[in-house]
């Protein structure tokens, strides 16, 4: 298997290391990172350049490991054999017509090789990932209301993302190949916003790029912005039409940006920004 990036995903060589990394191991591949680094789109175009269907499982606070598996509908059985006759009650007396599989049954009983995502894994009560390892790792599980083995056909490759909202359990880690996806460096941020925006001229790109990360470096800022928002950032700059001199201020020190609500988005952050620009003006 090969990933390189795509015309719409830029991978760092360490990034592509770790996939490759994760696939001979045959582990998942847990990335963390600030969100808007690129993680949950890694998943969708390591599938996409390698022709895997992609198989998603988006997490949240209230997700069981169990629903990845089936869930068992007794509401739907019940309600069945109650309407029912006598000629219908074949239906519901097969247990089966009341399992629901979930996203890893999916990919277990693929014909072939599946990406599974199980995205944001963080955002699940401290006990999810530990239900899982079972899964994860011998990619079975059992069906106790059909008395039932569900084997992997194929071991799916998985990724797993997690916004570091929560420590993950060691069992769990020792199963997985781990990347950080660092916060890209100017040069692979010049890159990514490339692909968005081909055609951006240059002069643009470096003064919207040395004031974004103006902005990010701002020491105490709550939210820093990520790349998602420099890329919405950029959209809406071209949209308004802004010239690049409208981003550079007269003399080296930091201005406030246009519509730059499109990065800070709390008024403490914008607040703290504001005084900055304000004390170097002051102290010229
Ligand atoms: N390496 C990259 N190459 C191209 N676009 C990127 C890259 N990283 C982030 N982006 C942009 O940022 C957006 C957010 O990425 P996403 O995968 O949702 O982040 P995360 O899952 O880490 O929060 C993407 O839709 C894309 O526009
Ligand atoms: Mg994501």
């Amino acid at each position: 298997m090969k990933f390189q990036g795509s015309d719409q995903y830029v991978a760092t060589a360490d990034l592509m290391l770790a996939v490759h990394a994760a696939a001979t191991l045959q582990r998942p591949l847990l990335i963390k990172g600030e969100p808007g680094t690129g993680k949950t789109m890694l998943a969708e175009e390591v599938a996409a350049a390698l022709d895997m269907p992609l198989l998603q499982w988006h997490i949240k606070s209230t997700t069981k490991a169990q629903q990845g598996l089936y869930e068992y509908d007794a509401v739907s059985r019940l309600r069945d054999s109650q309407l029912a006759g006598i000629e219908g009650s074949e239906r519901v007396r097969n247990i089966e017509n009341y399992i629901v599989k979930g996203v890893l049954w999916q990919a277990f009983e693929a014909d072939r090789p599946v990406v599974l995502l199980i995205d944001e894994i963080d955002k699940a009560d401290i006990e999810f990932p530990n239900d899982l390892l079972r899964e994860i790792d011998r990619m079975e599980f059992y069906v106790y209301e059909t008395r039932q083995l569900v084997k992997a056909k194929h071991r799916p490759l998985v990724f797993i993302t997690s916004n570091n909202e929560k420590e993950l359990p060691d069992a769990f880690l020792r199963r997985c190949f781990f990347h950080y996806i660092k916060f890209p460096d100017a040069e692979t941020m010049a890159k990514i916003v490339g692909v968005h925006f081909p055609t951006l001229k240059a002069d643009l790109l470096a003064a919207a790029l040395k004031n974004f990360y103006a902005v990010r470096n701002l020491p105490g800022l709550k939210k820093k912005p990520s790349t998602s928002e420099l890329i919405d950032w950029l959209k809406l700059l071209l949209a308004e039409d802004v010239p690049a001199e409208a981003l550079q201020a007269h003399d080296e020190k930091v201005s406030i940006p246009p519509l730059v609500g499109a990065l800070l988005k709390n008024e403490q952050d914008l607040t703290l920004f504001e005084k900055l620009v304000f004390m170097q003006r002051n102290n010229r």
